[in-house]
């Protein structure tokens, strides 16, 4: 039976029957409902056999962090295809369906978090931002000390009423984290509803404290509690805009009364907490793959950015999926931005299309992917200045998964 790929012009309902089959029905009514909000149907491509669906991909248009700048780029998403219908190769065909409009949409990145990593590598994706997952016994919370900490008030409010505030200062943050995108209102409203608010059984509702110093606000963060045998804090998120404020957050977060552990993720892998602890081990920190990039349309990806030194470099990309990244790219730029165009000069570096959407956000460093054989160097000397040159002070993070 021929299988047509093609724009979704049907009804939520129809989408949702395939994807609570795809992923083995894990969500509740209310969780699907928080869903349905931030779908963009016009973004959606499916699979159909004799009119049945049988495979789904969207995408939202998020306005995306990167160093020094902000891109569309688009965040795929409710990837999915019908049991019956598995490992003949509908979810390839969606793939390169998808990049092809992405492109034509002019987004120059696609992203997304992966439910198994092993499967998007093969469509060009590569790991561009990891976080930690924390589990911290009440036992081993101590911090170091924090200049100003105790200047700080925390205070519980209605995560309702005060999202406004709290995510206007997360936006203003998330300017300056490649990997974060702007979150406008239904996003903000999806950050505190169930589909983001971890699934566990017995525990609280959402509960939000504010950090304010003078009156102003400071930082936010979100959390549930759970009573059990070992009752814990699932901590959602922490935002803040001084040292100072994040630590009497974590500090407030860590000793919860009548439980004995704080659970954290994503916590962002440069995040101060885990220098602050006394203990090191105390976090038990596990490092969870969270974003993954795929360069769409790799020359308007490159001048996108800022790079951290003056780089003048002949990148070679390697690019089976999409035929029209595939060649070599002349990359000029520095500080202040950067131009990017395609050359029929010999390369200094060659690498793999996924590669570069693993250190597009400054994550890890091209000299790390080098030394595992991943870039080829024929130009001495070029491995280390561009991998110097792409390097941010901050690391890429995904605080809404997607
Ligand atoms: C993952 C999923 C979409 C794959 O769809 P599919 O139509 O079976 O995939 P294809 O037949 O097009 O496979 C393309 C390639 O990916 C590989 N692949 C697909 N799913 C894989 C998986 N779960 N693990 C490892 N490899 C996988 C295939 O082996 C094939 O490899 P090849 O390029 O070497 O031939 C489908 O299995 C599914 O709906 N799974 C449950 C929901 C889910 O996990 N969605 C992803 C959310 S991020």
């Amino acid at each position: 039976m021929a299988i047509e790929i093609g724009k979704f012009a049907g009804e939520w309902a129809e989408l949702l029957e395939l994807l609570d089959m795809a992923f083995s029905a894990p969500w509740t009514d209310e969780q699907y409902e928080s869903e349905r909000r931030i779908w963009e149907p016009d973004r959606s491509i499916v699979a159909t056999e004799e009119g049945q669906l049988v495979g789904h991909t969207g995408s939202f248009m998020l306005p995306m962090s990167v160093p020094g700048g902000q891109l569309p780029v688009a965040g795929v998403t409710m990837v999915g295809v019908r049991p019956t219908h598995r490992r003949r190769g509908i979810l390839r065909d969606l793939m390169r369906a998808q990049l092809a409009e992405v492109r034509e949409a002019g987004e120059p990145l696609a992203a997304l978090t992966a439910s198994e990593p092993v499967i998007y590598p093969r469509f060009g994706y590569g790991l561009a931002a990891d976080h930690q997952e924390i589990v911290v016994p009440k036992g081993a919370r101590a911090l170091r000390p924090v200049d100003g900490i105790d200047d700080v008030r925390i205070r519980y409010v209605d995560a309702q009423e005060s999202l406004a505030r709290c995510a206007e200062l997360r936006n203003r943050l998330a300017l300056d984290r490649p990997g974060m995108f702007q979150h406008d209102e239904s996003w903000q409203q999806y950050t505190i509803s169930p589909t983001v608010v971890s699934n566990i059984a017995q525990a609280s509702r959402l509960r939000c404290v504010v950090a304010e110093r003078d009156g102003e606000l400071t930082g936010f963060a979100y959390y549930r509690t759970k009573r059990a045998d070992k009752g814990y804090v699932d901590v959602q998120r922490v935002h803040a805009v001084d040292l100072a404020s994040h630590a009497a957050l974590w500090r407030y977060l860590l000793e919860p009364d009548l439980l004995s552990e704080t659970h954290c993720e994503p916590l962002a892998s440069d995040d101060p907490l885990l220098d602050l602890l006394l203990d090191p081990r105390a976090p038990g920190a596990i490092t969870r793959d969270g974003l993954w990039v795929r360069p769409v349309d790799v020359g308007r990806a490159l001048a996108g950015r800022t790079y951290a030194r003056d780089v003048d470099v002949v990148i070679e990309v390697v690019d089976e999926f999409l035929p029209w990244n595939a060649g070599r790219w002349h990359l000029t730029g520095g500080t202040d931005g950067a131009a990017c165009e395609q050359v029929q000069r010999a390369a200094d570096l060659t690498l793999d299309v996924r590669d570069l959407g693993a250190v597009y956000l400054g994550r890890p460093s091209l000299a790390r992917l080098g030394r595992a054989g991943l870039i080829a160097e024929h130009t001495p000397g070029a491995l280390a200045t561009t991998s110097q040159a792409f390097s941010t002070s901050r690391l890429p993070f995904l605080d809404t998964g997607f």
